[in-house]
């Protein structure tokens, strides 16, 4: 799941790849690279670290014909100079970059090393590279040793390739996302449109097991009976891929203060005038359903557990949430008319796109909810609802979680036809508003008494229990400290233990039905030793309480008071001086399984 830019023809390339894999490191960032080939020569210049390093290795004059980049979420071989792409090939003819992974690289580099190949650095990467130089040797062709080294490769891949004196960009892709960009006299590709939509808006994507290059005027693409496809244009709107911090120091910061703009503007786009304006055929096919299963990773799974107590508790309806990366090697469709939510910030995580696959086999309905428009599960499944939420650049996911859940909110609201749902959440938008005036700077204070400890807990019943786990997980991707949620009732069967004094646990308390059982939780940790910090609405809340919120119906807790723990996790990160933004080990798009 890294980023990958080249271009051709284009003046001024260094800054275009340069300024494009900026754009994309959110994809990956622990390593980058550039190869600029012109006439008979390639100059590789890469390493480990920031593309602004890799920017100061380079010689100012330093320009090339074709130009590939690349920066590098590593998943074979650690993030170092020789592990850092483009890699050559083992006879340096072709250098490459790639994004993704190789299933059967043991395979393939005993396959070419009993050939007396050798290979530099740990990556499955420099694999391909000699596997298309081993092929060339017999083949003659870049196209069919390109097409003959598709046929051994298992697994997902993005690939820029240049043969060495040619004036060609090579690409091929199955299960990594790759776009070409058509210029003036020049083409471009990239992971997605955002490096180039500066310079083009017509674009090409790839689909599985395409492969050809674009020089400076065209491009030929093959499929894999060596057959050449046509394609259709398509066009982005600039608008959604533009990334601009607005004054803010952080992206993160400005998208949770995102958050009440975008949830009324989602509302407004799927309720206006006091009326849903769902799809009539989707919403058919929900009320339709005897089961909803929710496939889903990380914090959009979260969101699934919120969204699947609405169906379950306002229409009645069962529901399961399962992981993705579980479901895929156990799929299970529960119920005779199920019907099947995928949702995902990205709509490009491949542990999805696996169970997209699998439940394509069968003839269930699939509906996708994600905040990317042209992503490979929005054009994927049948139905596609987008959160509205603008493009979402810090790693850690704030206003798009908040948009997932309100979007199932009202798609609950549109089935039950309840309007009461949407005013439930304009009401209490000014909530969110509020907190971001009146309560950051105890937030801030809770932050300094918690960043110094090596694990914590998040607590709560219910909604908060759901809202403890996205909390946790908030916490932990970028302030690095261990937390995990726990509900209430499960503390004495066991995370009990872990208490001990001055142990920090954050408590949600935001729910009348569960507020009694959670004051009990809190005295039994307390008299373990724990330093206990109380989030709860004015109506539940007691004196002592660390933090109180106004109140407003509890079912939207996730909606409201999720905003509380990202600035708990923003102001600790930032407090231990971490790239809030950019954490250690991960990456925004998460393409690789
Ligand atoms: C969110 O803060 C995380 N970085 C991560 O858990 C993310 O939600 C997960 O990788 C799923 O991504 P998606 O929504 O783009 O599919
Ligand atoms: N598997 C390759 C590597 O580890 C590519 C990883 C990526 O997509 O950044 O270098």
């Amino acid at each position: 799941m890294c980023g990958i830019v080249g271009c051709i023809g284009k003046n001024h390339g260094r800054e275009y790849i340069i300024s494009g894999l900026k754009t994309l490191d959110y994809r990956g960032y622990d390593s980058a690279g550039i190869a600029f080939s012109k006439n008979n020569s390639i100059e590789v210049y890469k390493d480990a670290g920031s593309v602004e390093h890799l920017d100061s290795l380079i010689p100012e004059k330093e320009d090339g014909k074709v130009i590939i980049g690349h920066t590098r979420w590593a998943t074979h071989g650690k993030p170092n100079k020789t592990n850092s792409h483009p890699h050559f090939s083992y006879d340096q003819e072709f250098v490459i970059v790639h994004n993704g992974i190789v299933e059967n690289i043991g395979e393939l580099k005993e396959f070419l090393s009993k050939k007396g190949i050798k290979f530099v650095s740990d990556t499955d990467t420099e694999a391909i590279a000699s596997l298309i130089a081993f092929e060339y040797k017999n083949e003659k062709d870049v196209l069919k040793a390109i097409r003959k080294s598709m046929e051994q490769i298992h697994g997902s891949y993005a690939i820029g390739l240049i043969h060495r004196g040619e004036d060609r960009l090579y690409v091929m892709k199955n299960a990594s996302p790759l776009i070409i960009g058509l210029g003036d006299g020049f083409n471009l590709i990239a992971s997605d449109a955002s490096p180039m939509i500066e310079f083009t808006n017509k674009f090409i994507e790839l689909e599985d097991k395409e492969y050809g290059f674009i020089d400076a005027t065209d491009f030929s693409l093959f499929d894999m009976h060596g057959r050449a496809v046509s394609k259709e244009l398509i066009s982005k709107n600039a608008d959604l891929i533009r990334h601009d911090l607005n004054g803010y120091e952080h992206f993160m910061l400005k998208e949770i203060e995102e958050i009440p703009s975008v949830i009324s503007r989602l509302v407004n786009h799927y309720a206006s005038d006091g009326e849903y304006k769902f799809d009539k055929e989707l919403i058919k096919k929900i009320k339709g359903a005897d089961h909803i299963i929710f496939l889903a990773c990380g914090t959009s799974y979260h969101a699934s557990l919120v969204g699947g107590r609405y169906f379950e508790s306002l229409l009645g309806i069962p529901t399961t949430s399962y992981i993705a990366s579980e479901w895929a090697f156990h799929p299970m469709l529960p119920g005779k008319k199920p019907f099947i939510i995928f949702i995902s910030q990205s709509g490009e995580t491949a542990d999805l796109i696996h169970c997209l696959k699998i439940v394509k086999k069968s003839n269930h309905d699939t509906l996708i909810i994600t905040n990317t428009n042209g992503s490979t599960l929005d054009r994927g499944c049948k139905y596609s609802l987008n959160v509205q939420a603008g493009v979402e650049v810090s790693v850690a996911s704030t206003k798009a979680y908040s948009a997932q859940v309100a979007l199932l909110l009202l798609l609950v609201g549109a089935v039950k036809e309840d309007p009461s749902i949407v005013k439930d959440i304009m009401g209490s938008l000014p909530i969110i508003d509020f907190i971001k005036k009146d309560k950051k700077q105890i937030i801030k204070a809770v932050a300094t008494q918690i960043k110094d400890h090596k694990s914590l807990f998040y607590i709560g019943r219910g909604y908060d229990y759901f809202l403890s786990m996205e909390a946790s997980l908030k916490l932990k991707e970028i302030s690095y400290i261990h937390s995990e949620a726990i509900a209430g009732g499960e503390l004495k069967h066991g995370p009990i233990a872990l208490i001990e004094q001055g142990t920090p646990v954050i408590v949600f308390i935001t729910d009348k039905v569960t507020a009694a059982s959670m004051r009990s939780n809190i005295e039994e940790v307390k008299s373990r030793g724990a330093n206990v910090f109380v989030i709860s609405t004015k109506e539940l809340s007691k004196n002592t309480d660390t933090i109180v919120i106004k109140d407003y119906p509890s079912y939207i807790s996730s909606i409201i008071v999720s905003s509380v723990a990202f600035y708990l996790a923003y102001f600790t990160s930032l407090l231990k001086g971490y790239n809030v933004d950019k954490p250690r080990n991960l990456a925004k798009s998460v393409t690789v399984e």
